[in-house]
């Protein structure tokens, strides 16, 4: 019965979708452009059927027991649905769903599917006969994917547990039972119970006061609301002991008490930064922008949770040279937050545009010259990945990549970040920089708040910038491999850099080269160029002229230690091993102990014997990656 009546609402919904939007109850403001997915289309990796019955709200009330290291409550789900739907279907992976009712607390019925790999399984429930709301009781498991309980030992102050997520791909599902799909954008609003002496932010407006509420014994509550719909991977949570600096007058950032001061001070430019993107792209749309500085395992170099980016502390350098790194989560705020990829397979949209605007940032920030630095460095990892991915004519060199039976994580490659920026940049070029600017800036506003597919940026882009000018879309979007055209401008500082570590490979000592006043991204360049096959002599030369094995930025380390593994520097190893059980950033992690596996007898129970050691200390996204590396 009730099955039949599903396949009937599928049947009216395709029949209604070929010609316009389904009519769901609380319609989206502009429906014609907010339909992108048709029911046939529905993202690969969410069970949903949106145009059936989808989310619009979500409400959390949850308690965070650090003691058994779940998160326990409920979620009430508001909800538009098609004439004679009959159930929604969510999607979760790993939770206790107990059970769900409508909002007079009468039961509903609710069943789960079968699991599927790497999407977790359907929670169907039927819908209520009265209302538009279901209350689902829950609670997350300790191994929650998106959720990374830390023990006081894993903070900076030692004394306070820590909780964080990361939604981002399809790990909300982990933590919150909802429509997991970036293209069914909902609003949401929270209250938190946490232990008195702590801390919680989330990526929404805070409604209570930095020192909470009052609640149990021992707890007290925080409630926060997102106002606009954002993609459910957005939604986040964060608990610990935090303190909080003002930078300016709508920037700021959260960090553990001994670390907020020097954070405070990397991130001063934050609110130029911004003054920067508005000029370009538009009004900042999200009221606050803060950053959460988490503690080191936090596994990527940043997330940009909205009003709220999330970031690692290897970015704190105390010189401000790894700011780029904010730069990029701020312009999520327009590409990403505001306009959003649509399925997993346009992940570009949300990276690529954001690459390219992070450099527009920092060039009007800092100005062409460090910006060029900045690109080159971006664009010469492309070639490596090209490489890695199995050369120009791989099918995961094209922009659009086919994700079908795979984890979205598949397509988290620089070709996305880079190949898309590269993209952009062959347009700007094609029809030059105030025509882009002024076309990227009306896209922004256009599509704001809505999801994005590829078809429907190209569509947009040839009616709106290209109508009388030729350009090879297919190739950029579509095919493998890079055309030409997406260069970024030439540096003089990173060639210069490049030219003293040939030099040095030629057998000059490294004290006579010219290294003065070098900028970090020219370390950088230098450590990538110098040829694998320098000598130990040499390495020692290098390492005791500039120290790196005792540098504390982060990236140089990282740079360094590529080179120390690929020659078996052995010295530098303390250095390298305290690197990868101090932090758990993935993209070091990851080819660290890759450049170790490969090392022909020594490398890979170095590895192991590391790796033992610091694998409880990562977030499973890292965990993951490296336990396929590491065996
Ligand atoms: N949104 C990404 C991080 C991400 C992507 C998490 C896909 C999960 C799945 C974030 O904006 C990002 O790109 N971070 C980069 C830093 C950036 C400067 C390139 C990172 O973490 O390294
Ligand atoms: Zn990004």
């Amino acid at each position: 019965m009730r099955l039949s009546a599903l396949v009937l609402v599928l049947a009216l919904g395709l029949a209604a979708c070929a010609a316009r939007t389904p009519s769901l109850k609380s319609q989206p403001a502009n429906p014609a452009r907010a339909a992108v997915l048709s029911p046939l289309e529905r993202d690969i990796h969410s069970f949903a059927l949106p145009n059936v019955a989808r989310v619009t709200h979500v409400d959390l009330d949850l308690t965070a027991d650090f003691t058994e290291s779940r998160l326990h409550g409920t979620a009430t789900l508001t909800f538009a649905a098609v004439a004679g739907a009959s159930e929604i279907i969510l999607d979760v992976k790993g939770l206790d769903t107990f059970r769900a009712t409508d909002a007079a607390g009468h039961n509903l019925d609710i069943s789960l599917g079968e699991a599927e790999k790497n999407l977790g399984q359907p929670l169907r429930i039927a819908l209520p006969a009265q209302g538009d709301s279901i209350v689902i009781h829950y609670a997350t498991r300790p191994d929650s994917l998106a959720l990374q309980w830390l023990s006081p030992a894993q903070t900076l102050g030692k004394q306070h547990p820590f909780l964080f997520s990361q939604g981002q791909a399809i790990l909300t599902r982990t933590w919150i039972p909802t429509q997991d799909s970036p293209g069914i954008r909902q609003t949401y609003s929270a209250r938190i119970t946490i232990p008195q002496e702590l801390r919680a932010v989330m990526s929404a407006e805070q409604l209570s006061s930095p020192e909470g509420e009052p609640a149990a014994p021992g707890q007290k509550a925080y409630r926060f609301v997102m106002p606009r719909p954002v993609p459910p991977y957005l939604i986040a949570l964060a608990i610990g002991d935090l303190a909080f600096m003002p930078i300016g007058d709508r920037a700021g950032v959260y960090a553990e008490p001994g670390l907020v001061q020097a954070a405070a001070a990397e991130f001063a430019d934050l609110p130029r930064m911004m003054s920067a993107a508005e000029a370009l792209y538009g009004p900042y749309r999200w009221g606050r922008y803060d950053v959460l500085v988490l503690p080191p395992s936090f596994p990527f170099g940043g997330m940009e949770n909205p009003r709220l980016t999330f970031a690692t502390p290897t970015v704190i350098a105390g010189d401000k040279s790894l700011v780029s790194l904010v730069a990029h989560e701020l312009a999520h705020s327009w590409s990403g937050n505001l306009v959003t990829n649509a399925t997993w397979s346009d992940f570009w949209l949300n990276e690529g545009f954001t690459t390219y605007f992070e450099n527009r940032i920092m060039e009007a920030t800092f100005g062409p010259a460090q910006a060029a630095m900045l690109a080159n460095l971006g664009y010469q990892d492309l070639a490596q990945t090209i490489a890695d991915l199995g050369g120009e004519g791989a099918p995961d060199t094209r922009l659009k990549i086919d994700l079908a039976g795979r984890d979205p994580d598949d397509g988290l490659t620089d070709i996305a970040y880079e190949k898309g920026a590269a993209f952009l940049r062959a347009m700007e070029k094609s029809v030059g920089r105030a025509r882009w600017d002024a076309y990227l800036r009306s896209y922004f506003d256009r599509f704001a708040f809505q999801p994005m597919t590829t078809e429907g940026f190209l569509a947009d882009v040839q009616t709106n910038l290209f109508a009388n000018q030729a350009f090879d879309f297919a190739a950029w979007a579509y095919q493998p491999g890079v055309p030409a055209g997406g260069e970024p401008p030439p540096s003089d500082a990173l060639d210069k850099a490049a030219q003293e570590a040939r030099a040095f490979a030629a057998g000059h000592p490294a004290a006579k080269l010219h290294t003065e006043g070098w900028a970090t991204q020219q370390w950088l360049r230098f450590l990538d160029t110098l040829p694998k096959t320098i000598s130990k002599k040499q390495l020692v030369d290098l390492d005791t002229t500039f120290q790196f094995s005792q540098r504390g930025n982060s990236e140089i380390l990282f740079a360094w230690f590529k080179v120390a593994i690929a020659q078996r520097y052995e010295p530098a190893f303390p250095a390298l091993e305290h690197f990868l059980i101090s932090q758990g950033r993935r993209k070091f992690v990851r080819p660290l102990y890759a450049a170790l596996m490969a090392q022909d007898g020594w490398g890979p129970p170095l590895a192991r014997r590391i790796y033992g050691t610091a694998r409880p200390g990562y977030h499973s996204v890292t965990s993951g990656a490296v336990d396929a590396l590491v065996r």
